[in-house]
């Protein structure tokens, strides 16, 4: 690993009144990395308005100028100078997912159907992350990529001509789905996918953007190989999985009012915004539209006690895969719910980039909450008040934002450690929670 050792930085949050005032959230990390890798593929050039300029995101354009993809960046605007996939070359070094799943996953797709090796490696996080569920299937697809222990990154891809298979997906995985996807844009023949839970569509809906044909009947969908791809013009919408800290933050702590422009309401993200307004939380949606094939509008939150009562008591099954990046503040939600919450059928935040289940269980009874740990979830009994403390963040920048939400909340302080691994998805979270608590 080449990855130096970031100092860490502790952060602590105090306590608040209420919070008021406007977020500025960062762009969508998902589509913003599907977008890039999209626009590399293609022919002539594509602006892409709001990437985000999280650390993960920015590792997809160091990986993307690697294979000699030329792209021009200024604030929060990207232009790709798109040659097509032949003009995509051989990376002299290895290539640095850093800690983003998305971007080794999807990548990896790509890579595996272009006729030149590569490596592709990740930090301490991502090398202890599952990559068998991409290389079975791209395999499958005529790839060749060796792991450690067969699993494991680094991946060493030998990029093959490929073909088109018929496979269903034994995990719900956007990233497992969006890998394939991209290979079977480079593949021979029909690639066909069966998801067994819906997952996030960006994929889905940008390929159109760039002149892409695919086509989604009930959960399967259909992609034909060789398809030659052009440049697009995208705006990319305020994350939605990055919002989630502050809705939750404001519906539950009196007073609050909360404003958040352009956010991406994609049915396949906004799961938690759904749950929150079916159980009575007080949240708006006004100027709705359709932005680059992305559902977008703007949120106004404020408090809401009725929520407490109403939000369901246990999440499960077909809902987890909808909602799987939020849980971690969701668990912090929990903790102020007249009825506990329970979270099941949720083992797939053991993978995530650090084991999610074990980091709540562990901070929260630090913080003096009765929670159960389970294989695939966790109990938050009822009644409960977070005393406050230290958090061990374990470089997760999603525990790091859910337990600064819980420091707004508790009767003591919170101390986070390691508190830039925010940047990881959202630079500039603390100032943005700072400028709106009262
Ligand atoms: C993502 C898919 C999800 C999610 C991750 C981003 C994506 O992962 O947790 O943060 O952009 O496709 P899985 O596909 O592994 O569930």
């Amino acid at each position: 690993m080449n990855d130096s050792v970031p100092q860490s930085i502790n952060q602590t949050i105090e306590p608040t009144n209420f919070l008021q005032g406007e977020v500025l959230l960062p762009g969508d990390k998902s589509i913003s990395h599907r977008a890039a890798l999209l626009a590399s593929m293609s022919q002539g050039l594509s602006t892409i308005n709001n990437f985000s300029e999280s650390e993960d995101c920015l590792h997809t354009l160091k990986c993307l100028e690697e294979i000699g993809v030329k792209i021009k960046r200024s604030p929060k605007t990207i232009s790709i100078e798109g040659l097509g996939v032949h003009q995509l070359k051989r990376p002299i070094r290895t290539l640095h997912a850093g800690n983003s799943g998305t971007l080794m996953r999807l990548m990896s797709g790509m890579l595996s159907g272009l006729p030149f090796p590569s490596r592709i490696d990740g930090d301490a996080s991502l090398t202890s992350r599952p990559m068998d569920r991409i290389i079975v299937p791209l395999t499958a697809m005529g790839g060749q990529i060796e792991a450690h222990e067969h699993q494991f990154p680094p991946l060493i891809i030998r990029g093959q001509r490929l073909k088109g298979i018929k496979y269903e997906l034994p995990v719900a995985s956007a990233q497992v789905k969006s890998c394939l996807l991209l290979a079977g844009l480079l593949a021979k023949g029909t690639t066909t996918l069966i998801e067994p839970i819906p997952t996030r569509n960006h994929t889905e809906l940008l390929l159109p953007s760039f002149g892409g044909k695919i086509v989604k009947k009930g959960n399967c969908i259909k992609l034909d190989g060789e398809q030659s791809l052009q440049g697009s013009k995208l705006q990319v919408p305020g994350d939605i999985s990055a919002a989630a800290f502050f809705i939750v933050a404001a519906s539950i702590i009196p007073g609050s009012k909360l404003k958040l422009r352009s956010v991406g309401l994609n049915p396949s993200r906004s799961a938690l915004l759904d749950l929150l307004m079916e159980s009575g939380a007080h949240i708006q949606i006004n100027r709705q539209k359709v932005s680059s094939g992305e559902p977008i509008g703007d949120i106004s939150i404020s408090y809401s006690d009725r929520l407490l009562e109403q939000f369901p008591r246990h999440i499960g099954k077909s809902q987890i895969p909808l909602l799987i990046d939020e849980i971690p503040v969701l668990a912090i939600l929990g903790t102020q719910l007249k009825h506990g919450l329970e979270i099941t059928d949720a083992a797939e935040l053991r993978t995530k980039e650090c084991d999610r289940i074990s980091a709540i269980v562990e901070n929260l009874r630090k913080l003096g909450i009765d929670i159960q740990e389970k294989n695939d979830g966790f109990r938050i009994s009822p009644g409960q008040t977070i005393r406050g403390g230290n958090v061990r963040t374990r470089g997760d920048h999603r525990i790091a934002m859910a337990f600064a939400v819980a420091g707004l909340i508790s009767h003591e302080a919170i101390v986070l450690d390691n508190s830039q691994c925010c940047d990881i998805s959202f630079p500039g979270f603390f100032e943005e929670l700072k400028s709106i608590i009262r």
